[in-house]
């Protein structure tokens, strides 16, 4: 699918990787983009920066009203959805056990969930919905998914029960999604980051990134979020990309700890 005035909407378009992609998509590209995130305040932000190709809609992933309306006022103001970047996530410890050997809360486990993969379908299927009313390019594609899962989907670490699961989740939607929407001409990828220097990666204690930098192969650093943007625009460029998941991380694999 051409990028140039193509309507993309970013979850977690307010910061790290979401934001990187949409600086790309906009200054590269030429495409109108639709941050969806939780964060008003750097969603707002980031519109000022990105100016009038961008716009900020304030949602939360894990409700289906919320991504509804906001679904609507995309196609309100810019006629139609043409990708989707499921970027927003969030990331904590999680463990079988607790300190104390005692089974661990349920909370965290269903909050991660809740986000990282509910909020994935959620935002899939409502943004394919509104899909399937373009006219298809080229004869054929009507629609872009892109899904972010992560290196922890393959080799989570001690303390990544939630994430790593929720990741791997993500993954498991790529086939399923891309057999069922291929009728309506829509495609669906996955793309699994290796370490990128964003806020969320900011969150581990610095000895932690310590460990996970020493983890990299080649070249040994972390990851440029401007990379991850070209990877992303990659696929929404290359019509014969479908139901894959990139491995984009240096060929880096995480160890135990
Ligand atoms: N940074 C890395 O090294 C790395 C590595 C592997 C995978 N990833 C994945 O890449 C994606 C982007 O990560 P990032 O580093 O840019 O993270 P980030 O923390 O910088 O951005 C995540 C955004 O998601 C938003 N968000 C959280 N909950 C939300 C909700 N319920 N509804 C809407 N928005 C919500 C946050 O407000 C934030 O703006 C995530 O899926 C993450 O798991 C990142």
């Amino acid at each position: 699918m051409q990028i140039a005035d193509k309507v993309v909407v970013i979850t977690g378009g307010a910061s790290g990787l979401g934001l990187a992609t949409a600086r790309y998509l906009i200054a590269e590209k030429g495409a109108r983009v639709a941050l969806f995130d939780v964060n008003a305040e750097a969603g707002n932000a980031a519109v000022t920066e990105l100016g009038d190709r961008a716009m900020f809609v304030a949602t939360d992933v894990t409700s289906d009203t919320s991504v509804r309306a906001s679904v609507a006022a995309v196609v309100d103001r810019f006629g139609a959805v043409h990708a989707c970047i499921n970027c927003a996530a969030i990331l904590g410890p999680s463990k079988v056990l607790d300190k104390e050997g005692k089974a661990t809360s349920l909370a965290r486990f269903a909050q991660m969930a809740m986000v990282n993969l509910v909020g994935v379908f959620n935002v899939m299927s409502q943004c394919a919905e509104a899909m399937t009313r373009n006219d298809p390019e080229n004869g054929e594609e009507r629609g872009v998914v892109i899904n972010i899962s992560s290196g922890a989907a393959f080799e989570g670490q001690i303390g990544q029960c939630a994430y790593s699961a929720t990741k791997a989740g993500v993954i498991g939607l790529n086939i399923p999604a891309a057999r069922e929407l291929g009728a309506q001409g829509i495609r669906v990828n996955a793309i699994a980051p290796g370490l990128f220097l964003t806020p969320m990666a900011a969150q581990v204690a610095p000895e932690v990134l310590a460990s996970l930098k020493a983890m990299t192969e080649a070249p040994r650093r972390l990851g440029d979020p401007a990379e991850f943007a070209h990877c992303c625009a990659f696929i929404i460029e290359n019509a014969y990309l479908n139901g894959e998941t990139i491995r984009l991380d240096a060929a880096s694999r995480l160890r135990a700890r």
